[in-house]
């Protein structure tokens, strides 16, 4: 297969990675960012390409890895090309890549690639949609080549699917950093936590099954959160969102004991 990535940012670099562990696989890699397209190119061995180029290649798949709002600019490149045009978002929809491409696809990893070669693709669920027969077989064959499990979905499914990865990657991390930042603030060291953030994330794991609240607000203790409020009193929107998210572990364990 000839295949193309474009973009040289975080899920270019796996999906460059996994793509060249494959020796049936041509790799082509375009981008703005010469600097990046030089080390991603002696990295994984591929091909360094442009757009006036882009037709003297027989593409058989091309991976659009750039930001959503250009994924509809950046596929007009391939007006006149014959490839199976794919982008990866989890919330930009199949169309977004233009109906005069008849064969388009996505393909969403649900996974955050901060460590780009850190990722496991064995582990990742990929969310796929296709425009065509021929887009779903070349995508579903390079699936196979690359070793990954894919499930079929729909933009109102992707979109609802990408808003809950917000939640468990996106916020938790925004609620590390809030702590990060309070223990500069009050001289502490942050290190004390790791233990914390380790046990943390293995419970999650492995109670996925019912996820159990704990802390003061589960438990009701309302002069603990008192004080904690005090502790806020200088800083306005912290108290507001320290509340909220009090107030909203409160109900749902209320809820909870009401039921059992
Ligand atoms: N990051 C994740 O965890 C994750 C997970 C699943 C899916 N995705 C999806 O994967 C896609 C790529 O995300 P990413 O995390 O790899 O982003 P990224 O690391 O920020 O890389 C974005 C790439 O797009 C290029 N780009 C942006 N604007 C451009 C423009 N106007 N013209 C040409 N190139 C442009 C950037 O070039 P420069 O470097 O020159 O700016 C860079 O190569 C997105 O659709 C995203 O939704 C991301």
């Amino acid at each position: 297969m000839n295949i193309m990535v474009m973009g040289t940012g975080k899920v270019a670099e796996s999906l460059l990675m996994r793509i060249s562990e494959s020796s049936c696989v041509n790799l082509f890699v375009s981008g703005r960012n010469e600097e990046r397209l030089t080390y991603l190119s002696k990295k994984f061995h591929t091909h360094i390409t442009y757009p006036q180029n882009f037709l003297q290649i027989p593409l058989d798949l091309v991976f659009l890895a750039v930001n959503d709002d250009v994924i509809s600019e950046k596929a007009k490149f391939f007006f006149d090309c014959s490839a199976v045009v794919c982008h990866l978002s989890g919330a930009a929809p199949l169309n977004s890549i233009p109906e005069k491409l008849k064969h388009r696809a996505v393909f969403y990893p649900l996974q955050t690639f901060a460590r780009p070669q850190g990722v496991n693709w064995d582990e990742i669920p990929v969310f796929t949609q296709f425009s065509s027969e021929r887009s779903k077989l070349i995508l579903e064959h390079f699936s196979k080549i690359i070793r990954v499990n894919t499930y079929p979905t729909s933009d109102e499914e992707r979109i609802k699917i990408h808003l809950c990865a917000v939640w468990i990657n996106n916020f938790t991390r925004l609620i590390h950093l809030k702590a990060k930042m309070l223990c500069q603030e009050w001289k502490l060291n942050f290190t004390y936590f790791l233990p914390l953030i380790l046990e943390t994330h293995t419970i999650i794991s492995e109670t996925v099954e019912d996820l159990p609240l704990t802390g003061p607000a589960a438990r009701g203790d309302f002069k603990t959160l008192q004080n904690h409020f005090e502790c806020l009193d200088s800083n306005p929107e912290d108290l507001e969102l320290y509340k909220i998210l009090s107030q909203y572990i409160y109900r749902l364990t209320k809820d909870k004991s009401v039921k059992s």
